[in-house]
């Protein structure tokens, strides 16, 4: 009988199979308390690619509105707005998106309810600014956009934090924005948060907290955006996960797996162990070994060679999230077999900085192909120079890194005899 495979390769993970993260989630939590009790905070998290920046924010919701009690405080009673940022994300559209989401999460609070329906509707606030600014500089009615909006939220934030309400007050607006790297420049995103939350503690309103998600990139766009925004934020750069912790998600997943199925999966601690070193700790690897093994194994214990063929077998896990993310990158952008083999030498170093003269001395070639290799691959940025030391390169993601040692090692062990 087939079983269910409990592994998320391709989504964040739900809170019941997360693992670690205890400072992250301590210093969110910590947050959370300023912020309910008038001193707010923001975050910017940014990770790479599959790191689990978005499972983190999954695990941080329930805990803001209250569904699930927090490590460290009583139960939060935020009221929490999610929003995923898309390129053709404009600033108009983002506050509709949060009027929008206000209305619904603000149904059964009376008073919020009447504001919303009769004092302030956004749409009708721009087309009167419109008219009103007709005249003005695009930068002037940003200006008086964002004003409009501030005023809306404070008065809002005010309305639900207000202890003589017949309903229960709540902590406050936590602000949960996913995919911020997406924002296109129009979205003015780095001079949309710093003027909000000046002008939030302007009106009184101190009990809103924004956290903001996104690639590495985020930070750049954010800082084009207005060069002070990031000062509003403190920043959390999610790592990869530890060796015991790289475990226990296996394990977790397993668990999970054994209350679904009628017959129960173990795993050998070598097996486990196996996972760990492959996947160096990168959660999106992890859960893609995991998945893979889990198909293989066939007499209900995953064992190393389960993982070894799961990972690497022709359509296996490897190429699974190579078609996902890397061959672009690795197969259209770079055109040469000579180029890859200069990656694949840098990747030995995982994204640490390699000399060029390291890579002279292991590279089968001429010597002018490694230069040209490495400007190309410079243009194209999979790889970064050292803007202090001359002749230094690295890989810009240790995702895409680790996926190219492992799929030389492919190359090199498994091309003739992995077999399904
Ligand atoms: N703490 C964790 N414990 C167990 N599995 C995790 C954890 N964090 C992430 N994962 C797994 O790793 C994968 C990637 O997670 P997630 O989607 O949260 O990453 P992300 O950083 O948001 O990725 P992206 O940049 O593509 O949006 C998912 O398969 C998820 O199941
Ligand atoms: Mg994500």
């Amino acid at each position: 009988m087939s079983k269910i495979n409990p592994f998320k390769p391709n989504h964040p993970v739900s809170p019941s199979m997360f693992v670690g993260r205890i400072f992250e989630i301590n210093a969110l939590e910590k947050s959370l308390f300023q912020t309910k009790n008038g001193y707010p905070s923001n975050f910017l998290i940014t990770g790479e690619r599959g790191i689990g920046k978005s499972s983190l924010l999954g695990v941080i919701k329930p805990i803001a509105n209250g569904e699930v009690t927090s490590l460290n405080y009583e139960v939060f009673n935020f009221i929490s707005i999610n929003l995923v940022i898309t390129p053709r994300t404009t600033l108009v559209v983002l506050m509709q998106l949060i009027e929008k989401a206000l209305k619904r999460k603000l149904e059964n609070i009376e008073k919020a309810k009447d504001f919303l329906n009769n004092t302030w509707t956004f749409v009708e606030r721009i087309k009167t600014l419109d008219s009103k600014v007709e005249k003005t500089k695009s930068s002037d009615r940003l200006d008086l956009i964002i004003d409009d909006f501030v005023y809306f939220l404070a008065e809002i934030c005010k309305i639900i934090t207000n202890s003589e309400n017949e309903q229960e007050p709540k902590d406050g607006i936590v602000f949960f924005i996913d995919e911020a790297d997406s924002s296109s420049q129009d979205l003015h995103l780095g001079y949309f948060f710093k003027m909000v939350t000046e002008l939030l503690l302007q009106h009184g309103c101190c009990n809103i907290m924004f956290i903001v998600v996104g690639l590495p990139n985020v930070v750049e766009k954010l800082t084009l955006s207005h060069e002070s925004s990031m000062r509003i934020f403190n920043h959390l750069v999610i790592k990869e996960l530890s060796p015991e912790y790289s475990c226990y998600a296996v394990d977790k997943g397993l668990e999970i797996g054994n209350k679904i199925n009628s017959k129960i999966t173990t795993i050998t601690s070598d097996a486990k162990t196996l996972i760990s070193t492959l996947s160096r700790g990168y959660p999106r690897f992890i859960q893609q070994f995991s998945y893979s093994a889990f198909e293989f194994s066939t007499n209900g214990e995953i064992s190393t060679d389960d993982v070894n063929k799961g990972v690497f077998v022709v359509g296996g896990a490897l190429d699974i999230i190579g078609k996902r993310y890397y061959y672009r990158a690795y197969n259209e952008q770079i055109k040469s077999d000579d180029y890859r083999e200069v990656l694949s030498i840098m990747a030995e170093s995982m994204n640490s900085w390699v000399k060029k003269s390291e890579i002279h001395d292991k590279f089968n070639g001429a010597d002018h192909v490694v230069t040209d290799a490495l400007k190309v691959l410079s243009s194209k940025k999979i790889i970064l120079k050292n803007p202090s030391k001359n002749w230094e390169y690295r890989l810009q993601y240790k995702g895409f890194a680790l996926w190219v040692r492992l799929f030389g090692e492919r190359e090199k062990l498994y091309s003739t005899d992995v077999s399904m």
